[in-house]
């Protein structure tokens, strides 16, 4: 599998549709959304239990489909948890890894996070990795260093030959309502890239991996981001949790 050469949209509902309103959302805007593809890479990350219903609403569509999550074991004895084997039995392409909601309420560590993206990896599922500061990191100037200390231990040991897509998502303007500077995402993005061009060489870099910026991202203020150098698409939190809205970001990005 190859990245779409598209711009990407990735749309995280978290927890906050239940299945009936998962499913209504697809009724709602499924077929808007499958005549956007042509033009913009759409994946919809529901809940769980939403996959496969979504999945069947979805039927032919070119929309594809994540998971918010996976277990770092392949299988075995680990109550609550859902595997990548799993993920891909119900059809989906992508899963959201290290996501710092999870690393915040859920204490995951980088060392979780890695497994997670080499699981990921290991099962054939695109992961979407997640890195970014906190408020009290950001005003320490401490970005580049905390980013690269999660973009090098997920990193660790990893021979790239399979897409990865990393989302540059600064955790103090996640839900705020209130996206960063692009430049500084840009600028964000380009620390990442030049780490990880100068381990794995410029042509495995730009074959395997693509940047997005999550964080308040919303219709009205997505186009600068999609249009920045270095940045293939957005992560999207509330913003694609309604389908109009949802609607409306994609459109600006079609438009860009
Ligand atoms: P937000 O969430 O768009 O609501 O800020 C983004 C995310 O958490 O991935």
């Amino acid at each position: 599998m190859a990245h779409p050469t598209l711009p990407l949209v990735v749309a995280n509902w978290k927890m906050a549709l239940t299945l009936r309103e998962s499913e209504q959302f697809i009724r709602d805007a499924g077929a808007a959304l499958d005549a956007s593809a042509k033009n913009v890479a759409i994946i919809l990350c529901p809940s769980f239990p939403a996959i496969a219903p979504v999945r069947d609403l979805l039927g032919q569509s070119n929309v594809g489909l994540g998971a918010q999550d996976l277990s770092w074991e392949l299988s075995g004895a680990y109550t609550g948890e859902v595997s990548g084997e799993q993920l891909k039995e119900l059809g989906c392409q992508y899963v959201i890894v290290g996501h710092s909601e999870r690393r915040s309420h859920l204490q995951e560590s980088d060392a979780m996070v890695r497994s997670k993206l080499h699981t990921a990896l290991q099962v054939g599922l695109t992961p979407i990795l997640c890195v970014g500061e906190t408020r009290d990191q950001r005003l320490a100037g401490q970005q580049e260093l905390i980013v690269l200390r999660q973009v090098r231990s997920a990193f660790d040991g990893l021979s790239l030959d399979a897409p990865i897509v990393i989302a540059y998502e600064p955790v103090w303007m996640i839900g705020t309502g209130e996206p960063v500077d692009p430049r500084d995402a840009q600028a964000m993005v380009q620390v990442v890239a030049n780490e990880l061009r100068a381990q794995y060489g410029d042509q495995r870099h730009a074959t395997y991996l693509r940047y997005l910026y999550g964080g308040s991202v919303t219709k009205d203020n997505v186009k600068p981001f999609v249009r920045a150098d270095g940045i293939h698409g957005v992560l999207v939190g509330g913003a694609s949790h309604r389908p109009n809205s949802f609607t409306g970001l994609i459109h600006a990005v079609a438009e860009k």
